[in-house]
């Protein structure tokens, strides 16, 4: 580029100012000459002041003759050509110097006393400047003093030769200084606006031999290259995006490593039933989440290899990349024996924390053992995070309840690392926590976390209550911080999302397809009004006072028997567990009860499926179902409501939604019921059912645009814009001669 710039710009500034010389020499030739001249004058005027009172000295002595003799000794120097003496009767007294023939005392061609004139002589121009002496003992004389002009024009000549040389050197000079600027500081803007990657795209651009774009398009470039990000930093407000997310990672964070780490795992491997591996998206609204986030940002994904064929698939670091059609970052699986999953993912996580962080009415169960399996879990997990870490400030995103200990662990690891943890699931009252016998250890460890993230404010204040209650420390409420032996862990609500579009819709039918299709495979009637509920089979999501309220409904309006049907897809979960099984048997008992009640012919009002569906088999159901039910007791956020909107993109369908879900406080066009109350849900559906087209595409619109809004980029940029500004903060803190911070009292 910098050729480029010297050729472009260096050369037509040289030749523009060689024309200019060319053009204004004559100028400088005629300035010149008339400073040579005047100098001249001034010359022979203190040649006439030096003589004159010697000359009119001689000639009043009488000495005439010596004036002649006198006068050559002044004539020496080789610009004074000569000098001669007149009489006041005009006649030559004495003369020193060769003096042109026709240059008389009364030559006309004599300049007047007091002047100058330019002579032709045989051996050049002459200039003549006569003087006149005004001595009181002698008459006056008047006395010529003859230069040579011919000097002063060949001076001319020669200055105007170097004024020209200087100038065109000086220009030169100045182009190359100017390129190097424009080119430095278009470096600058680069870096300083454009981000480095941008930067240095444009500076091996410069460096490269084919680049010859000249300085003005680089301008341009850089410029456009403002005006798109400027764009991108709009568009934050209202698209998020994976770019927007990576720019925020890059520019923000500084592209560090980054790791995820969860139970769930993103991608299953399994035997299948003809023993062949196949790959499944477990049922998991973590995994929902954070799976897009891990795509667009790569990185590494820590979590429990849970697939009967996950072992084979991976390398000799435990390490596969996904996903599989089309890999973007590297698993990590960690492996875990039964009586850890037992003690760790069954115990203390699902039959301890799961039942108390929610609602349900289900008692939660603490064993000494599940414990102590669970901290040694947490622990093993910290090994294979710092073991991942190739840098020492990585920023680790720990997701949910089977980790609790992991902010501190990792802490004691990798004490450079940006930590933020996102419990998926609510958190209780102060109350309700303190009934966990190891609730001190849980806070202390999760408060080496440098960002604690909730889908609720609610439940961002229920932590706060809890750590007020429970353990020594220091609440701003205003800023949401809870500072412990010297350490701030920020509590915000970060409400989660989906991506969007969901990626899996494009591989889907349209909504008449859609509702075809599923209306055959299930054996639903062609023209009955399809429910849905799609969940993982667990008791905090509802489903028998589902059934319930569907059994209100038909009681209530017999005109909807054999024209209307509500699906159930139950993905069984954590099936070895009491809970669950009870859970399992009482669901097919109150589906079989409700079905038996008001079967007819071959309708039934209840098909309950009872397996695992992948995305885009329930983005498919979505489209088909007009009213989707989602009636959780208690639910951190629920993102089947998220998914069921963000697949309606024909724009119609009603979604019915638990009050208790974290969804409710941004689904607001829902149908929002308490899930408790079997009638209210009832009388839900039936509002849902009837609902005017015009009203669902209107309630439908207003949920699409909540979601695109606050779709997982933005939910991820928020909580890593966080993390960046809180990473910035402690490391001006750790920096030398920084001041301490403040200690609010
Ligand atoms: O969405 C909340 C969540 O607890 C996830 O963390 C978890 O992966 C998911 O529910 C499903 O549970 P599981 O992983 O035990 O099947």
């Amino acid at each position: 580029m910098f050729k480029s710039i010297l050729l472009r710009m260096v050369l037509p500034l040289a030749i523009t100012a060689a024309i200019l010389a060319w053009l204004t020499m004559p100028l400088i030739d005629r300035s010149l000459t008339a400073w040579f001249r005047s100098d001249l004058e001034l010359r022979a005027a203190l040649v006439f002041n030096s003589v004159a009172d010697r000359i009119s000295e001689l000639i009043a002595t009488g000495s005439v003759d010596q004036v002649g003799t006198y006068l050559a000794k002044v004539t020496t120097d080789e610009r004074l050509r000569a000098i001669v003496v007149c009489g006041s009767d005009g006649t030559v007294l004495a003369s020193a110097g060769p003096v042109p023939a026709d240059l008389g005392c009364r030559s006309v061609k004599g300049p007047p006393v007091g002047g100058s004139v330019e002579l032709e002589a045989s051996n050049g121009t002459i200039l003549v400047s006569r003087f006149q002496t005004a001595s009181a003992a002698a008459k006056p004389v008047d006395i010529m003093v003859l230069h040579d002009l011919n000097f002063a024009a060949s001076r001319a000549t020669l200055a105007g030769q170097y004024v020209l040389s200087i100038s065109l050197v000086a220009i030169v000079l100045i182009s190359l200084l100017v390129v190097v600027v424009v080119w430095l500081t278009l470096r600058k803007w680069a870096a300083l606006l454009v981000g480095d990657i941008r930067s240095r795209r444009f500076l091996d651009d410069a460096r490269s031999p084919a680049m010859s774009v000249p300085v003005l398009s680089q301008v341009r470039k850089v410029l456009s290259e403002i005006e798109a990000r400027q764009r991108l930093e709009i568009e934050y407000q209202e698209n998020w995006t994976p770019q927007a997310l990576r720019q925020v990672v890059h520019d923000q964070l500084g592209a560090p490593e980054m790791l995820v780490v969860s139970n769930r795992e993103p991608y299953i491997h399994a035997y299948g039933p003809a023993g062949a591996v196949e790959v499944q998206t477990p049922a998991s609204g973590m995994v929902t989440a954070l799976e897009p986030i891990v795509r667009a940002c790569a990185g590494t994904w820590v979590a429990h290899g849970s697939g009967s064929a996950d072992r084979l698939v991976v390398d000799r670091r435990d390490h596969v990349r996904v996903p599989p059609e089309d890999p973007a970052y590297t698993l990590r699986r960690v492996w875990l024996d039964e009586r850890e999953e037992d003690g760790y993912y069954y115990g203390f996580s699902n039959e301890g924390l799961w039942p108390l962080c929610h609602l349900a009415y289900v008692r939660p169960e603490f064993r000494e053992v599940d414990w102590q399996i669970y901290q040694s879990v947490n622990e093993k997990f910290a090994d294979a995070v710092a073991t991942e870490c190739a840098t020492p400030d990585p920023v680790v995103l720990i997701q949910d309840y089977h980790f609790a200990l992991l902010p501190k662990l990792v802490r004691a690891r990798k004490p450079g690392a940006t930590i933020a943890v996102f419990w998926h699931i609510p958190w209780p009252s102060a109350e309700t926590f303190g009934v966990c016998p190891w609730k001190a250890d849980i806070l202390h460890h999760l408060l080496a976390a440098d960002i604690l993230g909730f889908h609720t404010r609610y439940h961002c204040q229920n932590f706060l209550a809890t750590v007020d209650r429970f353990i020594e420390c220091q609440i701003d409420h205003e800023r949401m911080t809870v500072t412990v032996r010297g350490h701030t862990c920020q509590v915000t609500a970060y409400p989660i999302s989906i991506e969007w579009p969901p990626r899996w819709l494009s591989r889907v039918a349209d909504a008449p397809s859609c509702r075809r299709v599923v209306r055959e495979k299930f054996g639903i009637p062609a023209g009955a009004a399809l429910a849905l509920g799609v969940e993982r089979w667990d008791f905090t999501k509802g489903i028998l006072e589902r059934f319930r309220a569907i059994e209100v409904l038909l009681e209530r309006n017999p005109r909807y028997r054999g024209k209307f049907c509500f699906l159930q897809i139950a993905a069984p979960s954590r099936s070895r567990l009491p809970a669950y099984r009870d859970l399992q048997e009482r669901t097919i008992a109150e589906a079989e009860r409700v079905n038996a009640r008001f079967a007819e012919g071959g309708w039934r009002p209840i098909v309950l499926v009872a397996e695992h569906q992948e995305p885009e088999q329930v983005f498919e159901l979505f489209r088909a179902a007009d009213v989707c039910l989602v009636n959780s007791l208690h639910d951190g956020m629920n993102l089947v409501a998220k998914e069921f909107v963000a697949a309606r993109d024909d724009e119609d369908g009603v979604l019915v939604l638990s009050t208790f879900a974290g969804a409710s406080r941004e689904l607001l066009e829902s149908l929002l019921v308490n899930p408790f109350d079997v009638s209210e849900t009832a009388s839900a559906l039936e509002v849902a059912l009837q609902m005017p087209r015009e009203e669902r595409r209107q309630r439908m619109r207003l949920m699409r645009q909540t979601v695109k809004e606050n779709n997982i980029y933005r939910w991820a940029g928020r909580m890593l814009t966080d993390a960046a500004r809180i990473r910035q903060r402690q490391r001006l803190a750790l920096a030398p001669g920084s001041r301490p911070a403040l200690k609010l009292e």
